[in-house]
Protein backbone atom coordinates (compact mmCIF):
# COMPACT_ATOMS: atom_id res chain seq x y z
CA UNK A 1 0.00 0.00 0.00
CA UNK A 2 1.12 3.39 -0.76
CA UNK A 3 2.17 5.58 2.20
CA UNK A 4 2.97 9.13 1.64
CA UNK A 5 5.13 11.05 4.86
CA UNK A 6 6.76 14.80 4.55
CA UNK A 7 7.68 17.02 7.37
CA UNK A 8 7.92 20.99 8.11
CA UNK A 9 9.92 22.57 10.18
CA UNK A 10 7.43 24.95 12.83
CA UNK A 11 9.59 27.76 12.99
CA UNK A 12 8.67 30.78 10.17
CA UNK A 13 6.01 31.43 8.34
CA UNK A 14 5.15 29.30 5.44
CA UNK A 15 6.20 31.31 2.36
CA UNK A 16 5.20 30.30 -1.67
CA UNK A 17 7.99 28.44 -1.87
CA UNK A 18 6.52 25.94 1.01
CA UNK A 19 2.84 26.31 -0.21
CA UNK A 20 3.60 25.56 -3.88
CA UNK A 21 6.59 22.71 -3.19
CA UNK A 22 4.98 20.94 -0.78
CA UNK A 23 1.84 21.49 0.90
CA UNK A 24 -0.25 22.02 -2.20
CA UNK A 25 0.98 18.78 -3.07
CA UNK A 26 0.02 17.15 0.76
CA UNK A 27 -3.38 18.37 -0.34
CA UNK A 28 -3.94 17.28 -3.22
CA UNK A 29 -2.30 13.73 -2.38
CA UNK A 30 -4.58 13.28 1.04
CA UNK A 31 -7.58 14.70 -1.47
CA UNK A 32 -6.65 11.61 -3.44
CA UNK A 33 -7.12 9.87 -0.65
CA UNK A 34 -5.26 6.56 -2.32
CA UNK A 35 -2.94 5.39 0.49
CA UNK A 36 -1.97 6.99 3.87
CA UNK A 37 -0.72 10.98 4.17
CA UNK A 38 1.47 11.44 6.81
CA UNK A 39 2.43 14.82 7.76
CA UNK A 40 4.97 15.86 10.50
CA UNK A 41 5.39 19.36 12.20
CA UNK A 42 9.75 18.58 12.75
CA UNK A 43 9.99 20.57 15.98
CA UNK A 44 12.91 18.26 17.08
CA UNK A 45 14.59 19.33 13.35
CA UNK A 46 13.94 22.52 14.29
CA UNK A 47 16.12 23.01 17.13
CA UNK A 48 19.58 22.08 15.34
CA UNK A 49 19.26 26.12 15.21
CA UNK A 50 18.81 28.08 18.04
CA UNK A 51 15.24 28.72 18.91
CA UNK A 52 13.55 30.52 22.00
CA UNK A 53 11.76 28.13 24.12
CA UNK A 54 8.97 30.70 24.76
CA UNK A 55 7.85 31.13 21.02
CA UNK A 56 8.48 27.38 20.06
CA UNK A 57 5.04 26.28 21.50
CA UNK A 58 3.09 29.27 19.94
CA UNK A 59 5.54 28.38 16.46
CA UNK A 60 4.10 25.19 16.23
CA UNK A 61 0.27 25.42 16.93
CA UNK A 62 1.17 28.53 14.27
CA UNK A 63 2.21 25.62 11.75
CA UNK A 64 -0.47 23.74 12.51
CA UNK A 65 -2.77 26.56 11.82
CA UNK A 66 -1.25 27.55 8.86
CA UNK A 67 -1.15 23.94 7.29
CA UNK A 68 -5.29 23.53 8.02
CA UNK A 69 -5.99 26.93 6.05
CA UNK A 70 -3.86 25.56 3.70
CA UNK A 71 -6.39 22.22 3.12
CA UNK A 72 -4.80 20.16 4.83
CA UNK A 73 -7.58 17.98 7.23
CA UNK A 74 -6.66 16.50 10.07
CA UNK A 75 -9.84 14.45 9.58
CA UNK A 76 -8.37 13.07 6.32
CA UNK A 77 -4.43 12.38 7.15
CA UNK A 78 -2.62 11.78 10.10
CA UNK A 79 -1.14 15.70 11.22
CA UNK A 80 1.38 15.27 14.21
CA UNK A 81 4.14 17.02 16.14
CA UNK A 82 7.40 14.81 15.63
CA UNK A 83 8.64 15.21 19.32
CA UNK A 84 5.64 13.54 20.69
CA UNK A 85 6.26 10.55 19.28
CA UNK A 86 9.83 9.23 20.90
CA UNK A 87 10.36 6.17 18.67
CA UNK A 88 11.91 8.89 15.90
CA UNK A 89 14.96 9.63 18.53
CA UNK A 90 15.33 6.22 18.71
CA UNK A 91 15.53 4.83 15.11
CA UNK A 92 17.61 8.25 14.38
CA UNK A 93 20.19 6.59 16.80
CA UNK A 94 19.96 3.25 14.89
CA UNK A 95 20.23 4.45 11.82
CA UNK A 96 23.68 7.04 13.10
CA UNK A 97 25.25 3.57 13.71
CA UNK A 98 24.46 2.46 9.80
CA UNK A 99 26.30 5.57 8.03
CA UNK A 100 29.49 7.41 8.69
CA UNK A 101 30.27 11.04 8.91
CA UNK A 102 32.02 11.30 5.60
CA UNK A 103 28.85 10.74 3.91
CA UNK A 104 27.24 13.34 5.68
CA UNK A 105 30.00 16.37 5.46
CA UNK A 106 28.68 17.18 1.91
CA UNK A 107 24.90 18.25 3.02
CA UNK A 108 24.27 21.57 1.24
CA UNK A 109 22.08 22.07 3.93
CA UNK A 110 24.71 21.53 6.74
CA UNK A 111 27.13 23.40 4.66
CA UNK A 112 24.78 26.43 4.26
CA UNK A 113 23.58 26.72 7.54
CA UNK A 114 27.14 25.79 9.78
CA UNK A 115 28.81 28.74 7.20
CA UNK A 116 27.57 31.17 10.06
CA UNK A 117 28.25 29.40 12.85
CA UNK A 118 31.33 29.33 15.02
CA UNK A 119 30.43 26.27 17.15
CA UNK A 120 28.57 23.61 15.01
CA UNK A 121 25.82 21.94 17.33
CA UNK A 122 25.95 18.04 16.06
CA UNK A 123 21.94 18.10 15.86
CA UNK A 124 22.61 20.27 12.61
CA UNK A 125 24.92 17.55 11.32
CA UNK A 126 23.09 14.60 11.79
CA UNK A 127 19.78 16.19 10.66
CA UNK A 128 19.38 14.11 7.85
CA UNK A 129 19.73 11.00 9.79
CA UNK A 130 16.61 12.31 11.85
CA UNK A 131 15.11 12.78 8.25
CA UNK A 132 15.56 9.62 7.55
CA UNK A 133 14.24 8.21 10.54
CA UNK A 134 11.01 10.22 9.99
CA UNK A 135 10.59 8.50 6.63
CA UNK A 136 11.38 4.81 7.47
CA UNK A 137 9.55 5.02 11.15
CA UNK A 138 5.73 4.87 8.67
CA UNK A 139 7.61 2.66 6.26
CA UNK A 140 6.83 5.64 3.73
CA UNK A 141 6.79 4.76 -0.25
CA UNK A 142 6.17 8.35 -0.58
CA UNK A 143 7.88 11.44 -0.04
CA UNK A 144 6.57 14.96 -1.29
CA UNK A 145 9.00 17.46 -0.74
CA UNK A 146 11.09 20.42 -2.92
CA UNK A 147 14.27 19.57 -4.77
CA UNK A 148 15.82 21.12 -1.69
CA UNK A 149 14.84 17.48 0.03
CA UNK A 150 16.40 15.61 -2.97
CA UNK A 151 20.04 14.78 -1.25
CA UNK A 152 18.22 14.01 2.35
CA UNK A 153 15.96 11.22 0.32
CA UNK A 154 18.76 9.78 -1.23
CA UNK A 155 20.37 9.01 2.26
CA UNK A 156 16.89 7.86 3.43
CA UNK A 157 17.37 5.30 0.32
CA UNK A 158 20.87 4.31 1.31
CA UNK A 159 20.06 3.73 4.73
CA UNK A 160 16.92 1.47 3.77
CA UNK A 161 19.70 -0.78 1.87
CA UNK A 162 21.96 -0.46 4.76
CA UNK A 163 19.28 -1.41 7.02
CA UNK A 164 17.64 -4.16 4.93
CA UNK A 165 20.77 -5.93 3.85
CA UNK A 166 22.23 -5.88 7.59
CA UNK A 167 19.29 -6.94 9.31
CA UNK A 168 16.58 -8.15 6.62
CA UNK A 169 14.19 -6.57 3.99
CA UNK A 170 12.24 -4.52 6.64
CA UNK A 171 11.80 -0.88 4.82
CA UNK A 172 10.45 -0.06 1.19
CA UNK A 173 12.75 2.46 -0.65
CA UNK A 174 10.89 5.42 -1.04
CA UNK A 175 10.60 7.49 -3.56
CA UNK A 176 10.41 11.13 -3.68
CA UNK A 177 7.69 12.73 -5.47
CA UNK A 178 9.06 16.75 -6.53
CA UNK A 179 7.63 18.87 -8.62
CA UNK A 180 10.27 19.65 -11.42
CA UNK A 181 8.27 21.07 -14.27
CA UNK A 182 6.06 23.32 -13.03
CA UNK A 183 9.06 24.94 -11.43
CA UNK A 184 6.94 24.59 -8.12
CA UNK A 185 9.80 22.05 -6.41
CA UNK A 186 12.00 25.43 -6.63
CA UNK A 187 10.37 28.88 -6.41
CA UNK A 188 13.15 31.29 -6.35
CA UNK A 189 13.93 34.52 -4.04
CA UNK A 190 12.67 37.58 -5.12
CA UNK A 191 15.85 39.47 -4.27
CA UNK A 192 18.28 36.75 -5.73
CA UNK A 193 16.80 34.29 -8.16
CA UNK A 194 19.57 32.25 -8.18
CA UNK A 195 18.36 30.88 -5.03
CA UNK A 196 15.95 29.60 -3.63
CA UNK A 197 12.91 31.06 -1.47
CA UNK A 198 14.04 30.51 1.77
CA UNK A 199 11.93 30.95 5.41
CA UNK A 200 15.22 31.57 7.20
CA UNK A 201 17.10 34.06 5.14
CA UNK A 202 17.13 37.72 6.79
CA UNK A 203 15.84 39.81 3.90
CA UNK A 204 11.74 39.41 4.74
CA UNK A 205 11.73 41.10 0.95
CA UNK A 206 13.07 37.80 -0.26
CA UNK A 207 10.06 35.53 0.13
CA UNK A 208 6.14 35.88 0.39
CA UNK A 209 4.50 34.96 3.09
CA UNK A 210 1.11 33.59 3.70
CA UNK A 211 0.23 36.30 6.23
CA UNK A 212 1.64 39.28 3.97
CA UNK A 213 -1.27 42.00 3.66
CA UNK A 214 -2.20 42.54 0.39
CA UNK A 215 0.08 45.63 0.21
CA UNK A 216 2.59 43.95 1.51
CA UNK A 217 2.76 41.40 -1.24
CA UNK A 218 2.46 44.27 -3.95
CA UNK A 219 5.42 45.97 -2.32
CA UNK A 220 7.58 42.95 -2.65
CA UNK A 221 6.11 41.58 -6.15
CA UNK A 222 7.22 45.05 -7.33
CA UNK A 223 10.61 45.38 -5.81
CA UNK A 224 11.52 42.07 -6.77
CA UNK A 225 15.18 41.80 -8.74
CA UNK A 226 14.27 41.40 -12.64
CA UNK A 227 16.68 42.55 -15.37
CA UNK A 228 16.57 45.46 -17.96
CA UNK A 229 14.82 43.74 -20.55
CA UNK A 230 11.18 45.24 -20.35
CA UNK A 231 9.60 42.19 -22.32
CA UNK A 232 7.82 39.46 -20.22
CA UNK A 233 9.23 36.13 -21.40
CA UNK A 234 9.88 32.78 -19.99
CA UNK A 235 13.79 32.01 -19.91
CA UNK A 236 15.20 30.80 -16.85
CA UNK A 237 18.25 30.34 -17.56
CA UNK A 238 18.83 33.58 -18.91
CA UNK A 239 16.05 36.01 -16.92
CA UNK A 240 15.68 34.24 -13.99
CA UNK A 241 14.25 36.60 -12.45
CA UNK A 242 10.85 37.40 -14.87
CA UNK A 243 10.86 33.45 -15.07
CA UNK A 244 10.38 32.79 -11.36
CA UNK A 245 7.38 35.48 -11.39
CA UNK A 246 5.77 33.66 -14.44
CA UNK A 247 6.42 30.35 -12.28
CA UNK A 248 4.01 31.66 -9.53
CA UNK A 249 1.63 33.44 -11.11
CA UNK A 250 0.89 30.25 -13.20
CA UNK A 251 0.80 28.02 -10.15
CA UNK A 252 -0.99 30.75 -8.37
CA UNK A 253 -3.78 30.89 -11.41
CA UNK A 254 -3.44 27.36 -12.55
CA UNK A 255 -1.98 28.52 -15.92
CA UNK A 256 -0.22 27.22 -18.10
CA UNK A 257 3.23 29.15 -18.57
CA UNK A 258 2.40 29.76 -22.69
CA UNK A 259 -0.86 31.57 -22.02
CA UNK A 260 0.64 33.47 -19.69
CA UNK A 261 3.35 35.05 -21.41
CA UNK A 262 0.72 35.43 -24.37
CA UNK A 263 -1.52 37.37 -22.41
CA UNK A 264 1.01 40.01 -21.10
CA UNK A 265 2.26 40.32 -24.67
CA UNK A 266 2.61 44.39 -24.50
CA UNK A 267 2.92 44.68 -20.92
CA UNK A 268 6.39 45.74 -19.52
CA UNK A 269 8.03 43.83 -16.79
CA UNK A 270 7.08 46.49 -14.67
CA UNK A 271 3.34 46.51 -14.83
CA UNK A 272 3.13 42.67 -15.07
CA UNK A 273 4.47 42.68 -11.72
CA UNK A 274 1.29 44.42 -10.90
CA UNK A 275 -0.44 41.87 -12.50
CA UNK A 276 1.77 38.96 -10.60
CA UNK A 277 0.86 40.53 -7.52
CA UNK A 278 -2.87 40.59 -7.51
CA UNK A 279 -2.69 36.83 -8.68
CA UNK A 280 -1.17 35.84 -5.48
CA UNK A 281 -3.30 38.32 -3.35
CA UNK A 282 -6.24 36.55 -4.73
CA UNK A 283 -4.76 32.73 -4.33
CA UNK A 284 -3.48 33.79 -0.91
CA UNK A 285 -6.82 35.75 0.45
CA UNK A 286 -9.12 32.75 1.73
CA UNK A 287 -5.84 31.05 3.27
CA UNK A 288 -4.96 34.21 5.42
CA UNK A 289 -8.48 34.41 6.21
CA UNK A 290 -8.82 30.76 7.72
CA UNK A 291 -5.48 31.46 9.15
CA UNK A 292 -7.03 34.32 11.16
CA UNK A 293 -10.06 32.34 12.73
CA UNK A 294 -7.69 29.14 13.46
CA UNK A 295 -5.02 31.17 15.44
CA UNK A 296 -7.53 32.09 17.93
CA UNK A 297 -8.34 28.40 19.20
CA UNK A 298 -5.81 27.21 20.68
CA UNK A 299 -7.52 24.29 22.13
CA UNK A 300 -8.40 23.24 18.55
CA UNK A 301 -4.79 23.08 17.41
CA UNK A 302 -3.75 21.54 21.01
CA UNK A 303 -6.19 18.38 19.90
CA UNK A 304 -5.32 18.17 16.31
CA UNK A 305 -1.93 17.97 17.35
CA UNK A 306 -2.58 15.14 20.36
CA UNK A 307 -4.70 13.58 18.53
CA UNK A 308 -2.24 12.65 15.47
CA UNK A 309 0.93 12.45 17.65
CA UNK A 310 -1.22 9.24 19.43
CA UNK A 311 -1.84 7.71 15.96
CA UNK A 312 1.35 8.33 14.39
CA UNK A 313 2.58 6.66 17.47
CA UNK A 314 0.50 3.43 17.10
CA UNK A 315 2.36 3.06 13.47
CA UNK A 316 5.85 4.25 15.16
CA UNK A 317 5.68 1.57 18.11
CA UNK A 318 5.51 -1.09 15.59
CA UNK A 319 7.64 -0.56 13.57
CA UNK A 320 9.89 -0.08 16.33
CA UNK A 321 9.03 -3.07 17.89
CA UNK A 322 10.19 -5.37 14.80
CA UNK A 323 13.49 -3.24 14.40
CA UNK A 324 14.22 -3.63 18.07
CA UNK A 325 13.76 -7.28 18.06
CA UNK A 326 15.79 -7.35 14.35
CA UNK A 327 18.36 -5.49 15.97
CA UNK A 328 18.59 -8.11 19.22
CA UNK A 329 17.32 -5.78 21.74
CA UNK A 330 14.29 -7.93 22.23
CA UNK A 331 13.26 -11.36 21.53
CA UNK A 332 9.64 -11.01 22.27
CA UNK A 333 7.37 -12.52 19.20
P1 LIG B 1 11.32 22.89 5.35
O1 LIG B 1 10.59 23.14 6.62
O2 LIG B 1 12.54 23.71 5.07
O3 LIG B 1 10.38 23.08 4.10
C1 LIG B 1 9.13 22.41 3.98
C2 LIG B 1 8.91 21.99 2.54
O4 LIG B 1 8.94 23.13 1.66
C3 LIG B 1 9.83 22.87 0.58
N1 LIG B 1 10.44 24.14 0.12
C4 LIG B 1 10.40 24.60 -1.13
N2 LIG B 1 9.84 24.12 -2.25
C5 LIG B 1 9.96 24.85 -3.37
N3 LIG B 1 10.62 26.04 -3.44
C6 LIG B 1 11.20 26.56 -2.34
N4 LIG B 1 11.83 27.74 -2.43
C7 LIG B 1 11.11 25.83 -1.13
N5 LIG B 1 11.56 26.05 0.13
C8 LIG B 1 11.15 25.01 0.87
C9 LIG B 1 10.84 21.91 1.14
O5 LIG B 1 11.51 21.20 0.13
C10 LIG B 1 10.00 21.04 2.03
O6 LIG B 1 9.42 20.00 1.28
N6 LIG B 1 14.12 18.82 6.22
C11 LIG B 1 12.78 19.26 5.87
C12 LIG B 1 11.72 18.80 6.84
C13 LIG B 1 11.64 17.32 7.08
C14 LIG B 1 11.13 16.34 6.17
C15 LIG B 1 11.21 15.11 6.88
C16 LIG B 1 10.64 16.37 4.88
C17 LIG B 1 11.98 16.68 8.22
N7 LIG B 1 11.73 15.35 8.10
C18 LIG B 1 10.82 13.90 6.28
C19 LIG B 1 10.24 15.16 4.29
C20 LIG B 1 10.33 13.95 4.99
C21 LIG B 1 12.76 20.79 5.87
O7 LIG B 1 13.58 21.42 6.49
O8 LIG B 1 11.69 21.34 5.23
Amino acid sequence: PKRVLSGIQPTGTLHLGNYFGAVEKWKHLQDKADGDVILSIVDLHSITFPQDPKTLRTSILRMTATLIACGIDPGKCILFQQSKVPQHVLLGWVLGSLTTMARLYHFPQYKEKSESLKDIPLGLFVYPVLQAADILLYKSTHVPVGEDQVQHLHLAQHLVHAFNNKYGVTFPIPEYLVEAQSGAGRIKSLKEPGRKMSKSHPDQKSRIEITDSPDEIRSKIKKALTDFTSEVEYDPENRPGVSNLIDIHALATNKNRTDIVREAAGLDTGQYKLVVAEAVIAKLAPIRAELMKLLDSKEYLDNVLAEGSAKAETIAAKTWEEVSRKIGFDDRH
